[in-house]
């Protein structure tokens, strides 16, 4: 019988080989027998973890650790991911007890709505959340766009790495105010420090003379080793509602692009729901393309249903 305990730092390398090892005989099902298998940075599991030290977990089958799994809250916004077990403990309930820990943790606040993304290609993971009662929701498409290396460089917002420590804080303040716009107590403020912290990438801000008013969180490394060395990945881009139009998205967009071809990556991934109608088309219209789909599902409990807005709230609901 399997033990479930925190996760501790010391776990990063284990968890790293039991990810890779998951994902990996996943992978080979979909693709075949080839298919090659990466592992995440050290960085990456470190960073995820520090998020949410209380809410990520591991599983433990004698003192060898079998599955684990990350947890997320962004206020009113909470999700699990990464989820694995290793592949000769998985169908017994363990990854189960994970969600289970997992879940206790984010209903501690109990208005949150909790979800998580995972692969439409995948029965076995479709089944299981649809039996925990979690209800498949629009999905989230991964978008990328091939950027011309002569763009004109132009960044027409304001980088955190050069802005004194009295504009951060009044960045974070405001930029709380937006999203909590876009969903009461939705607060994005610990993905910009830890990208910051760790080293990830770079965020920029949209402000215009008197507050923030949207941010984009550019990151320029990827997050396996082998892979996707050529691509920045933005993982969270929002706009406050009622400072939502074309200039405001571009100028956010074609600034994360800048800061990708100035670090010589020249694809750039954007995340987005498809219930962001609007703001989906205007991406394809402006040259982005679909990569894949991953469904979105929430628990049944915790909200309403889909409906589509004009909303711009770029962010993956996955690790
Ligand atoms: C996804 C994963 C973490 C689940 O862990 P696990 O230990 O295998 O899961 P469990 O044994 O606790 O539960 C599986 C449940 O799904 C159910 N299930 C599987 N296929 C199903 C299907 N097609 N329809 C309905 N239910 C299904 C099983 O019946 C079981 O429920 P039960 O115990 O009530 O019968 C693990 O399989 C894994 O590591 N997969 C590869 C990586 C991955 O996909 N991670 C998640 C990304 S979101």
């Amino acid at each position: 019988v399997s033990t479930i305990r925190r996760m501790r730092e010391q776990d990063a390398d284990t968890v790293r080989q039991v990810d890779a090892a998951a994902f990996g005989a996943w992978l080979k099902q979909v693709q075949g027998g080839t298919a090659p298998t990466y592992r995440r940075t050290r960085t990456n599991v470190l960073a995820c973890r520090g998020k949410d030290p209380a809410g990520c977990f591991v599983a433990e089958e004698g003192d060898q650790v079998v599955g684990f799994i990350f947890s997320r809250t962004w206020g009113s916004v909470g999700w699990f991911g990464t989820f694995a077990v290793l592949p000769r403990y998985q169908g017994i309930g363990i990854g189960k007890r994970l969600i289970a820990a997992s879940l206790e943790y984010l209903r501690q606040d109990p208005s949150r709505v909790i979800g998580l993304e995972t692969m439409s290609d995948s029965p076995y993971n479709l089944g299981l959340y649809l039996r925990l009662g979690f209800q498949a929701r629009l999905p989230t498409f991964l978008l990328s766009r091939h950027l011309d290396p002569l763009g004109d460089g132009e960044i027409m917002c304001s980088p955190w790495s050069t802005a004194s420590a009295g504009t951060r804080e009044r960045w974070l303040v405001d930029l709380r105010e937006a999203t909590g716009r876009l969903q009461n107590g939705l607060d994005y403020s610990k993905e910009i420090m830890s990208t910051v912290q760790h080293g990830l990438g770079e965020v920029l801000v949209l402000d215009d003379g008197e507050q923030a008013v949207g941010l984009s969180v550019v990151w320029l490394d990827s997050v396996c080793e082998g892979w996707g060395a050529e691509r920045a990945s933005v993982q969270v881009l929002a706009l406050h509602p009622a400072r939502t139009d074309d200039g405001a998205l571009f100028a956010l967009l074609r600034g994360s692009e800048s800061l990708a071809r100035a670090r010589g990556k020249p694809v750039l991934a954007v995340p987005v729901n498809a219930c962001h109608a609007w703001a989906l088309e205007r991406l394809l219209q402006w040259g982005y393309r679909v990569e894949r789909a991953m469904v979105r599902m929430v628990l049944g409990s915790t909200n309403r249903g889909p409906s589509i807005d004009g909303c711009v709230d770029f962010s993956r609901w996955a690790g």
